[in-house]
């Protein structure tokens, strides 16, 4: 059985008023720096949007009930146009996401996994199917849906740690003086407390990763959306980013859909795991990660790891996409 947490974290609620990007023709980048600023463009935090007071009924996110779902994913199919073809990535993908819970996308390089993440926050149209956030069609991006990337280059290099946390919650109608205390509480959060004054070229890899995440975390979305957020960091960083993004998620009841093709980072992170198939991808099965599966070596660890290689490698292994811990 899955881990689902008791219901209680709250999510802002917003008013989207960025423009919906065409997505056949371009990627996420060039959405961002259609919608924002050229110079301030942010990540995960797209266009002039602008936040209605946040919902903050107790036992409710945005008026939801325990159990409801907060992302339905109905079967999505998306590709992209190239030289006036159409190439499809994702075939046919359902599944859905509580509020709490984090839900793990795992599938081989290429199946199409970032493509979701990116329809899921907006950037990219369905070609059939839909997307719904609390029952509504998720139609533009916006900060209900913050999203972490793999890449380093996600900060502005010419502000501080503290001002790249800070700044997109001023875009989104925060005083300056209320912005920075938040963007401290989730910097500390994050073990950054020391680093605040400090610019993005006087960090570790890791480091930058945190600061990414308390950006996104700062925003207080109803879901993060990270797509191989540990993908570039050494394997102890990585480990240690986990461990921490773990330990975040109980303490805030954050809901995470977390895109990676490390079959133990899906295990160790994830409440579920959606198995997608080679591309156009389908999904091969969802399973259920209990506690007693996260911890590394036990029977039940080594059995759900087994079978997630045998899910992935039989498929992969015929056109050399055999999935490979933390390559
Ligand atoms: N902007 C794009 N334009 C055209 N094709 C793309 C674009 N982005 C991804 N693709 C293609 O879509 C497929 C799925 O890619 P992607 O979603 O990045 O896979 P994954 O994240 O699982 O590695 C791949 O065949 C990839 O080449
Ligand atoms: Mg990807």
């Amino acid at each position: 059985m899955s881990k689902r947490k008791p219901l209680t974290y709250l999510a802002a609620v917003c008013t989207v008023t960025a423009g919906k990007t065409s997505c056949l023709a371009a990627d996420a980048r060039a959405a961002e720096s259609r919608s924002i600023d050229a110079k301030d463009k942010v990540p995960g935090m797209q266009g002039s949007q602008t936040p209605t007071a946040p919902d903050r009924q107790p036992g409710l996110v945005g008026g939801l009930h325990a159990g409801d779902s907060l992302l339905q994913v109905e079967n999505a199919r998306l590709g992209y146009k190239l030289e006036n073809r159409f190439h499809l990535a994702v075939q046919d993908v359902s599944f859905d996401l509580s509020p709490a819970e984090t839900v793990i996308l795992l599938g081989p390089s290429g199946c199409g996994k970032s493509t979701l993440l990116k329809s899921i926050a907006g950037f990219i149209d369905l070609s059939g199917g839909s997307i719904s956030l609390r029952g509504r069609r998720t139609v533009a991006p916006g900060p209900d849906r913050a999203v972490v990337f793999q890449e380093f280059d996600q900060l502005f290099p010419w502000r501080t740690v503290l001002d790249n946390v800070a700044y997109p919650l001023r875009r989104n109608g925060r005083s300056k003086a209320k912005a920075a205390d938040r963007a401290k509480h989730y910097l500390g959060m994050m073990g950054l407390s020391e680093a605040v004054d400090r610019f993005p070229h006087q960090l570790s890899g890791g480091m930058k990763q945190r600061v990414s995440i308390a950006r996104a975390m700062a925003l207080e979305p109803a879901m993060l959306l990270m797509d191989e957020p540990f993908g570039s960091l050494d394997a102890l960083t990585r480990s240690r980013l986990q461990q921490e993004l773990n330990d975040i998620a109980a303490q805030t009841e954050v809901t995470i859909l977390f895109v990676t093709h490390s079959i133990e980072e899906a295990i160790i992170l994830g409440d579920r795991i959606v198995i997608l198939s080679d591309p156009p991808s389908v999904v091969r099965e969802i399973v259920d990660v209990s506690e007693a599966t996260k911890r590394a070596d036990s029977d039940d660890y080594l059995e759900m790891r087994s079978h997630l290689r045998s899910m992935l490698v039989s498929e992969g292994a015929e056109d050399g996409h055999e999935i490979k811990p933390f390559d």
